[in-house]
């Protein structure tokens, strides 16, 4: 019987385990925080960067993975051939510094062999034919170690740069690569066809890359610390191959899922090529948002929160074509969970977040399908009236970029329509668009930070890494191991003493180069900004969210003093921007490093603080809470985590009361070294897309049931030091994700105090107790608008119905940074209404203006609020629905314009009233500051 995918990758793992191999469970498909040049994990390899830079210790030599894997490249080919998908698993080996070409041959060959069961005569293999452009000569060598397994001469073939050389990314490590591929047979295609293109009778099926440069800049080969492996193999593909199967769809890990879409659309798959199309990208489509969505990736407009929502929106496009009944996102879900949790249980542990965010799009994006079907129709009666034969290509842009309305799905509506649309037109539109992206991709924007980056690692690579002292103590004496200095900063020539620009210079024990500026190895005179590597470090290098700590370095002896700027992470490794005050600093120097106690402490109350707020927002609001991003400072911490909606009053006091609780208990904070499969076991919380060993630091609060995450912090040592803790603000940060602003000890205290002093001031100002604070002003609001109301009525009349846009521009309401102007006005009619509401807009872009008219028995109302107002809640549609029922009528409309009628034009103020009242409570309910 032909083995199950799971078979293989067991088969494929247990291999090179028996071969000295440790095997690693996958890496989360967000690469770490180590790489942000990547948005998902796109290669086996990926995780395992920093292990072919040298810059990070691998946990053995010889590695073996299966990864999952995300590739957005493709996106537009999948369910049109029987081979793309975006997620897959790639199963691979890997030498770090160990073996090279000649073993990872013979690896390769032998598993072939004996545990594929492939024929030899029917593999073939490529092999890089070399490049001028890259300075390299044809791969001999690979030659060479195919003919000593026993591939004949006329089965390996040459291939040039583009089919057989290997890249992660534009620079990066890279290497010629040599690809296996199975001969499927001459009736799959013609005689001369030949393995290293895309052809049905050759397949590809796996990569071994011969790591040995880094690129950087492209073009520009040095070598690597090591000579190292890297190899892929496409889990599916193999699946395909063994299972005797056309395409990957036909295989045991797609078949489920194609059955279940012929259930759901009671159709046939093979039958016809348009709901096959169909199928493949729903089978294709489910996997990757529930892979994505296990990983902690939630719906949005941004990166890979982008990624995420077009691949569901384009599912839920294929579903509707499909005729599917609501909720079948899920439906696809739940089998992707059962043919797959045994492997990645992620997908069991985050099932309730999976549900929650595939309903509540698959619901949002089938109203923006309908709002993006009105549109569409309107366009295309509106192109039929002034017989034209096709819609504007802007018109169908507009939809396609703001309403997120696939353009497919434009020109096949037309097409039923019997119209087109301007394809070119839409295309350059497209274009326009693209550049616009790529020129703010390629923008330089890491600058002088950048630069800095990249001389820290040069310079961590330039010594031994350093030891981190600051969990046990916050001053070190020690010496530095090596020195660099940068350019001085803008402003700072004068302190250079030589007038000049530093001359950028490394010197360490490692023998680096060495070209200190003034001649006297590399120490850096007063005023320089200099990188430095300590032997032992008690600074903490910012990472997970937290600062870095800043300090002081001095000669031992006296004679050299410098401040800590910031510690730059290099991996496990750490270097020190400082700035220098007195003396130089040179390598071997004696120091005392001194942490500021201060800082540190201040930034360890706020960090075991939002493992605090992490927790009570997990226990209040549910588990499909999980941190999205995080600051902790000494001044405060930021906390993102993903939940849709803002938290009401009384969630944010429940929350901020159960940290201060746990304060309070005064709960001891433990961290606790132990293995990862310990603390998954135990239910520590992990960062989404962070790289863990086996070997981890978790975090503990009290007896651990509420708090246990894995984090490389500086924490407090027990939960009373924290002393106090308030919430600053809850603001949306993204889509689906909140942010949560806040203080702890004696700065919550001094925000409270201002606080209580304003209100006071405020109180005294206007002669009222402050208790009674409330109730005046909102007397007096009261009073002011029936006096502005009575006074536009006078004014208005007074000038023939003639609306004083300035006079209404008066009144406008400042209300929690939003401007809000309500006001009844004299219009004859509801288009006059509009005209009216209209001219304000022009002045009052921001903000949001409902206004209101009676006449001749009828009240009309209107609202409109701009896209800023809208995405803090307030909606056009909801702030009329009370007033117009209030005023005997309904109405209706978008989020941003409503308009409404009503028969009881003596209610007008009260609908009015009614509106007001609704918006200040969303306005301020949203962030209640004082
Ligand atoms: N990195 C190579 C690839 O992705 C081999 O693993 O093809």
């Amino acid at each position: 019987m032909s083995p199950s995918s799971d078979e293989i990758r067991e088969r494929f793992l247990a291999f090179f385990e028996e071969k000295g191999h440790l095997r690693l469970r996958s890496a989360s498909l967000l690469p770490s925080s180590h790489d942000p040049s990547a948005l998902l994990t796109v290669a086996g390899m990926h995780p395992l960067k920093p292990y072919f830079l040298g810059q990070e210790q691998p946990p053995a030599a010889r590695l073996t993975s299966c990864q999952k894997c995300f590739r957005t490249v493709d996106i537009e080919r999948v369910g049109e051939t029987n081979r793309h998908l975006t997620f897959f698993e790639m199963l691979g080996n890997f030498s770090i510094g160990d073996y090279f070409k000649r073993e990872a041959i013979a690896f390769a060959w032998e598993l072939s062999l004996t545990v594929f069961g492939f024929e030899p005569a029917r593999i073939w293999v490529t092999v890089f034919e070399g490049d001028e452009e890259l300075g390299l000569g044809p791969d001999e060598e690979a030659i060479e170690h195919w003919l000593e397994v026993g591939v004949d001469r006329e089965r390996i073939v040459l291939c040039p740069r583009s089919e057989n050389f290997w890249q992660a990314g534009r620079t990066g490590p890279c290497g010629p690569c040599s690809e296996l591929y199975l001969d499927r047979g001459e009736h799959l295609g013609s005689e001369g066809d030949l393995p290293g293109g895309e052809n049905e009778r050759f397949l590809e099926y796996w990569n071994l890359v011969f790591m040995e440069h880094l690129q950087d800049p492209p073009n520009t080969l040095s070598p690597l610390p090591a000579k190292s492996i890297d190899t892929g193999l496409g889990l599916n593909r193999m699946a395909a191959l063994l299972q005797g199967k056309a395409s990957v769809f036909e295989t045991d890990q797609f078949q489920p899922l194609i059955e279940l879409g012929e259930r759901l659309a009671g159709v046939r798959y093979g039958a016809e090529a348009g709901p096959d199309r169909s199928l493949r990208i729903l089978a294709d489509h489910a996997r990757a948002m529930s892979f994505l969505i296990a990983d902690g990736v939630v719906p949005s407009n941004e990166e890979r929160g982008y990624v995420l929502r077009r691949v569901m929106r384009r599912a839920i496009v294929e579903g509707r074509r499909l005729q599917l009944d609501d909720g079948f996102l899920t439906a696809y879900a739940e089998v992707v969970r059962e043919l797959m949790s045994g492997a990645y249980p992620e997908l069991d542990e985050q099932w309730r977040s999976l549900q929650r965010w595939l309903s509540s799009e698959e619901q949002s994006f089938t109203r923006t399908l309908e709002q993006g079907l009105s549109q569409l129709r309107f366009h295309a009666e509106h192109a039929k009236e002034h017989g034209a034969l096709t819609i504007r290509a802007e018109d169908a842009f507009r939809l396609h970029d703001t309403f997120g309305f696939p353009f497919e799905l434009t020109k096949e509506l037309l097409r039923e329509e019997g119209l087109g649309v301007d394809e070119q037109g839409f295309e350059d539109l497209m274009e326009q668009q693209r550049s616009r992206a790529r020129r703010a991709a390629g923008a330089p924007s890491a600058g002088k930070a950048g630069d800095a980056a990249q001389r820290a690692i040069e310079l961590a690579g330039a010594a031994k890494a350093t030891r981190f002292t600051g969990y046990e103590h916050e001053r070190e004496l020690t010496s530095i191991s090596a020195s660099a200095t940068m350019e001085p900063e803008v402003g700072q020539g004068d302190m250079d003493g030589n007038g000049g620009a530093a001359k950028e210079g490394i010197d360490g024990n490692g023998g680096a180069a060495k070209e200190g500026m003034d001649g006297n190895g590399g120490a850096a005179r007063e005023g320089a900004r200099v990188l430095l590597k300590l032997e032992a470090s008690p600074f903490y290098a910012a990472g997970g969210g937290q600062v870095s700590d800043t300090g002081v370095i001095e000669c031992e002896g006296g004679g050299c003093r410098a401040t800590v700027e910031r510690v730059l992470r290099v991996g496990d490794d750490q270097v020190i921007e400082v700035s220098l005050l007195e003396g130089s600093l040179k390598p071997h120097a004696k120091v005392i490093a001194r942490v500021d106690h201060a800082a540190r402490h201040a930034t360890e109350c706020n960090h075991t603080a939002t493992h605090l707020l992490h927790a009570a927002l997990r226990s209040r609001l549910g588990g499909h809470v999980h941190q999205a991003g995080s600051y902790v400072g000494p001044d405060k911490l930021r906390f993102d985590f993903t939940h849709s909606t803002a938290l009401t009053r009384r969630e944010r006091a429940e929350v901020e009361d159960e940290v201060n609780d746990w304060i309070a208990a005064n709960e001891e904070v433990r961290p606790i070294t132990t293995t990862l499969e310990e603390a998954k076991r135990l239910g520590a919380m992990a960062l989404f897309g962070e790289k863990y060993g086996e070997i981890v630091r978790m975090v503990e609060i009290g007896d651990g049931r509420y708090s246990r995450e894995l984090c490389g912090g500086t924490h407090v040592r027990r939960t009373a030091e924290i002393g106090a803790f308030m919430i600053l603000s809850e603001t949306s940060s993204a889509a689906n994700v909140r942010r949560i602003e806040a203080l702890t000890g004696p700065r919550a205290v001094q925000e409270l105090r201002r606080r209580s002093d304003l209100l006071l001031e405020a109180a005294s100002l206007l002669a009222v107790r402050p208790e009674r604070l409330t109730a005046h002003l909102a007397a007096q609001v009261q009073e002011l608008r029936r006096l502005r109301e009575a006074a536009e009525v006078g004014r208005a009349g007074g000038r023939g119905g003639e609306v004083d846009v300035e006079a209404l521009l008066g009144s406008v309401e400042h209300v929690n940074g939003a401007g809000v102007l309500i006001s009844a006005v004299e219009a004859a009619d509801a288009k006059r209404l509009l005209a009216i509401v209209d001219e304000v807009k022009a002045h009052l872009r921001e903000g949001v203006i409902v206004l209101g008219s009676a006449s001749e028995g009828r009240v009309h109302l209107i609202a409109s609020v701009s896209q800023e107002l809208v995405g803090r809640g307030v909606k056009a549609g909801e702030v009329l629905k009370r007033a117009a029922a209030l005023a005997g009528g309904g109405g209706g409309g978008r989020d941003t314009m409503a308009q409404a009628g009503g028969r009881h034009p003596e209610k007008l103020g009260e609908a009015l009233g009614a509106a007001r009242a609704e918006i200040v409570s969303i306005l301020t309910a949203e962030e209640a500051r004082l």
